[in-house]
């Protein structure tokens, strides 16, 4: 199958040093993978062509890159399942990190916000002789989250790091998640204070591209929704995030359905006047657009609001 590889190139030292798309053709067999074609490109075609692998078996993390506009490992990926109808393979480097030359990414803000999240177990009270032991049930729900080979595609694709660079990011949340669900660890309030502030546990848009992309089901997107309801558990300091889930609560359980001007006002409180002020443009454009209802922007409860109520019985009876 002669497959054409449309590959991102991008060298600091070339004058201009803009990024342009380069293409290569190949044949490629059923079973190759998208780092066999790539690694094939640059012994036969292009030895300039630059790119990151170790392993080869999908357990070093280092050879993600976007494929087709997704991050993945590329030596976990089939040719034949990327190639388009006209057997196009695209391949970038990833999203959200310098690019240091071609298919390379310089890791090192990635590496840097793993560690704001302090990855080592803290344990609490006396030193143990020997080991901390911890029984095989209590660790057994950690065992996804410990899968993760640090390979950067969720960090690549967060959609929230697009816009707020400070976000810590889903890899390192994840792992934040590993140290907070120890038993063995005794700083989870601290952790979980920390992860309170901008840029940590709140800032997810909840887009699910860190559970789509992540090559070992690490699932980011659902340890971050655990870290929120144990920060709320722990009642660590209100914050807007933590205020808007409990609104939403709330407001769905009042009315059956999402009261939006309430929530607003609930969540950023009404003596944030400058907060609730800055809503108002986007308030006046769905106005405009019809989207206000017509018994006005405050909404009333749902009929039958019972039976719903009963939905939140059975969740609060969940073991
Ligand atoms: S779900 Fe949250 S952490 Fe995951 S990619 Fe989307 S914004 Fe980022
Ligand atoms: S959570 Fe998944 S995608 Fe993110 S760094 Fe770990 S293994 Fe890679
Ligand atoms: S080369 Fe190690 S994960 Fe792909």
């Amino acid at each position: 199958m002669i497959t054409t590889f449309r590959i991102r190139r991008f060298n600091p030292e070339t004058s201009p040093s803009m990024p342009y798309f380069q293409e290569y053709k190949l044949d490629t067999d059923r079973a190759d993978t998208v780092l066999d074609a790539l690694i094939h490109i640059r012994e036969t075609l292009d030895e300039s062509l630059t790119l990151r692998c170790s392993c080869r078996g999908a357990i070093c993390g280092s050879c993600a890159m976007r494929i087709n506009g997704h991050a993945a490992l590329a030596c976990k990926t089939k040719v034949q399942a990327m190639a388009s109808e006209r057997g196009i393979v695209q391949v970038e480097p990833m999203n959200n990190m310098p690019v240091i030359k071609d298919l390379v990414t310089d890791m090192a803000g990635f590496w840097e916000k793993v560690r704001q999240v302090q990855p080592w177990l803290q344990p609490a009270g006396q030193e143990p002789e020997a080991e901390y032991l911890a029984s095989a049930e209590s660790m057994n729900h950690l065992t996804g989250v410990m899968g993760c080979i640090m390979c950067g595609a969720c960090v690549s694709d967060c959609a929230a790091l697009e816009v707020d660079e400070r976000f810590v990011g889903p890899a390192a949340l994840a792992k934040a998640y590993r140290f907070v669900a120890d038993p063995r660890d005794g700083a989870g309030r601290s952790r979980l204070l920390a992860l309170n502030e901008p840029g940590g546990m709140w800032d997810c848009t909840r887009c699910m591209e860190c559970i789509e992309v992540c090559p070992k089901g690490v699932g980011a997107m659902d340890r971050i929704m655990s870290l929120r309801g144990q920060g709320i558990q722990a009642e660590v300091p209100s914050t807007c995030g933590a205020r808007h889930a409990e609104v939403f609560a709330d407001l769905i359980y009042r009315k059956g359905r999402l009261d939006e001007p309430m929530l607003a006002v609930r969540t950023f409180g009404l003596r944030n006047l400058s907060r609730l002020l800055s809503l108002l443009p986007m308030v006046l454009r769905a106005f405009v657009r019809g989207k206000v209802p017509k018994t006005g922007p405050f909404h009333r409860a749902i009929p039958g609001l019972e039976k719903f109520r009963r939905l939140f019985q059975r969740m609060e009876e969940r073991p």
